[in-house]
């Protein structure tokens, strides 16, 4: 299957891409094409690229036998899937009505203003990725942020600025104070 993506023309760095997600792709070795053992494996690859690059689309559908349509079909179904590069860390803020009304525009915007992005974007340095959310069912909470699947309520912007700085020395490998 690297053979015919190689055939298939694509670049060193689309063929290093390839050749990873084949050991993704053929990690477990009970085939089919049931929606659940394909969500698998885009949940490694996302796992690993920290979202789903189009040659390892392509080389999942070579490798399944699965029209690249299915495959799309089901990576833009789910939330949790991004076609589109990520960073290493997602925080994800809830700009649902009751997070709104309580302040999730000024977290927003004070996040978009210490990582010199806007929500929807990725830092230059691929650390982090911020995105806004609908309602994350726990509005009681709200505001809400996630970082990395790990909840934050009632924010304000002391908290966001915290987040940020737990966030970096995390990645730096120290433990937050
Ligand atoms: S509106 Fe934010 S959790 Fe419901």
């Amino acid at each position: 299957m690297i053979a015919s993506a190689k055939d298939a023309g694509l670049s060193l760095r689309d063929q290093d891409v390839a050749d990873e997600s084949s050991d993704v792709i053929l990690a477990d070795p009970r085939a089919g094409s049931e929606e659940s053992y394909l969500v698998a494996r885009l949940t490694e690859i996302q796992e690993r690229y920290h979202y789903l690059p189009h040659n390892a689309l392509v080389l999942l559908s070579e490798i399944l036998n699965l029209p690249l349509s299915q495959i799309y079909a089901v990576a833009t179904f789910y939330n949790a899937f991004s076609l589109k590069p990520r960073g290493a860390h997602l925080i994800r803020v809830c700009m649902g009505t009751a997070c709104h009304v309580r302040g999730a525009p000024q977290i927003c915007q004070r996040l978009e203003s210490k990582l010199g992005i806007h929500a929807g974007e990725t830092t230059r340095d691929r650390r982090v990725t911020l995105e806004t959310v609908n309602c994350l069912g726990a509005c009681a909470l709200g505001p809400i942020a996630v970082v990395d699947n790990e909840y934050t309520g009632q924010m304000d912007i002391a908290k966001a600025d915290r987040l940020l700085k737990n966030l970096s020395r995390a990645h730096n490998g120290k433990e937050p104070a």
